[in-house]
């Protein structure tokens, strides 16, 4: 394994934890090397110190010696410029020595955690240097992160520099969300159990929220952020996969075209939004200063490396409909955004409502009882909502659960969600990579939305306080349609959001 930009966060935080993890299920071959390769001035030694003092802070309590002691005895470090030929020279000696010492086989992955100007160039001096030639049998894969592109045009040429060098068949594109074991619930849930199938349309679903709502602010990212902004940072990737993956048909197989073909239609089934329909059914909004768990936060323009006057979006909420027999008419509603009032990823299916005549003489105002809400995180599982009788001698009607929760049904695990990736990439499935037609398809659908809020800045920012729920045009976005955003935190917690609008909304309202 070979990780570009060696030196950064992730291979500290997800990719060393999740590789300890696999040899500890037993799931790394024997036969296995690391080469970092990046900018730092570091050598072998000094790299082998600085991801031991890493592993030491992040797994004090559980760090095992013997363990770390057969990573470090395979793990070596190249210093070189993505640019320099010369250390593309030096990390192929390097390769080879350790294929030599380890007994790797010539099978290779490349592991481009660097920032995504450098995939391009990476790829193309890898070709030059003979580093992605696969023969006698041996393999070269590529794991490229994410942001794949920032727009339609962009994404289509990374794919075309990528495929210059490497086939499709070599190349993993990751989004982590695919890597997280309630993400792929959602296929186990679906397909494994026969009662579902049948539920799972416009006859019985009314329509369907996904949430990916944090607390946190962009933190020290700021200067990437006002580049990205979350639609581009959330919504073609991570709100997608959770889209694709509830809304795909039944694969004829979990083989990896099997599946992506089916996550592919959706995404080309999703109706792309004319201008006048991008300005009636999104909405974009930035975080004001606030409160979050009791603390005062910046707005976002008073964040590291983000400018006063920035217009980036911290939110954003769409409506989007797919185009095909099982989901006509079925609106899906997307929000997610930073600073907001709760951490949550979820996926909540409202179903129809019944013939309302049985209730008509009750207390029962709304009788759309039922609703199934997947939970993606921080609270894994699965609950079912149904109606039914509060004790007593009139007809009251209480909203009851039936829960599924993986802490408590299956145990916690370590995981960092890149285990699976990564033994994935090793044995060579991409059923959870992303092809270059589902990337180009997803920007096909977002393009649009860009090029609309590119034309029409937006105006009244920030609309939102840090710690609500976004601003109140997202509300508007769905009240329209007689429904509500499924108020989370009440429903959970019985809590309300504390922060409802914000100084800054009625501030911009003044102005
Ligand atoms: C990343 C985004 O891809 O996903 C971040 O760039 C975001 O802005 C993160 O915070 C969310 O991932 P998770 O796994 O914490 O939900």
């Amino acid at each position: 394994m070979v990780i570009y930009g060696a030196t950064g966060d992730l291979t500290k935080r997800k990719l060393l934890p999740a590789l300890a993890n696999l040899a500890r299920e037993g799931l790394l071959s024997q036969q296995f090397a690391i080469v970092g390769f990046a900018f730092d001035q570091m050598n072998t030694q000094t790299f082998r110190e600085k991801l031991t003092e890493d592993v030491k802070e992040l797994s004090s309590e559980t760090f095992d010696t013997a363990l770390w002691q057969w990573f470090l005895e395979r793990i070596y470090y190249i210093q070189g410029d993505f640019s320099d030929n010369a250390a593309y020279q030096r990390l192929k000696e390097q390769i080879a020595a350790a294929d030599k010492s380890h007994g790797t086989q010539g099978n290779l992955f490349h592991y481009l955690a660097v920032a995504p100007k450098f995939f391009s160039p990476i790829v193309g001096k890898l070709g030059e240097a003979g580093l992605t030639q696969e023969s006698n049998g041996r393999w070269v894969r590529v794991i490229v992160e994410k942001p794949f592109g920032h727009d339609l045009e962009s994404a289509i040429q990374l794919n075309r520099d990528l495929k210059e060098i490497l086939s499709e068949r070599q190349i993993y594109r990751i989004d982590h969300y695919l890597g997280k074991e309630t993400v792929q619930n959602v296929l186990v849930f679906r397909f494994a159990n026969p009662i579902i199938e049948p539920l799972w349309n416009r006859t019985y679903i009314d329509h369907v929220q996904i949430t990916a709502a944090e607390t946190v602010g962009v933190e020290h990212r700021g200067a990437f952020y006002e580049t990205a902004g979350a639609l581009r940072d959330m919504v073609p990737n991570h709100l997608f996969q959770l889209l694709t993956l509830t809304a795909m048909e039944p694969p004829i197989s979990f083989e990896a075209d099997a599946v992506r073909d089916k996550q592919a239609e959706i995404l080309h089934a999703i109706q792309v939004l004319t201008p006048e329909e991008v300005l009636q059914n999104t909405v974009r909004g930035q975080y004001g200063e606030g409160l979050i768990n009791g603390e005062r936060v910046n707005a976002y323009r008073n964040e590291p490396n983000v400018s006063p006057t920035s217009n980036t979006e911290t939110f954003v909420a769409l409506k989007l409909k797919i185009d095909n027999w099982r989901w006509g008419d079925v609106p899906f509603y997307l929000r997610t955004g930073k600073s907001l009032c709760h951490r949550v990823t979820e996926i909540a299916i409202r179903f129809r409502r019944t013939p309302f005549t049985l209730f008509r003489r009750s207390p029962i105002r709304d009788p759309r009882t039922n609703q199934l809400v997947i939970h993606i995180q921080p609270d894994e599982g699965i609950s079912l909502r149904f109606g039914a009788k509060i004790p007593g001698s009139v007809m009251k009607l209480g909203l009851v659960n039936m829960d599924f929760d993986y802490a408590r049904d299956f145990g916690t695990s370590h995981s960092t969600g890149y285990e699976r990736l990564l033994y994935d990439c090793m044995i060579g499935d991409a059923t959870l990579f992303q092809r270059a037609d589902m990337v180009e398809a997803a920007w096909s659908v977002i393009q649009p939305v860009i090029d609309v809020w590119k034309a029409l800045p937006a105006r009244g920012f920030p609309n939102y306080a840090a710690g609500s729920w976004g601003p109140l045009e997202a509300d508007d976005l769905l009240e329209r349609d007689g429904r509500a955003w499924r108020d989370i935190l009440a429903e959970e917690t019985g809590a309300k959001c504390p922060v409802a609008t914000s100084p800054a909304v009625t501030a911009a309202k003044a102005t």
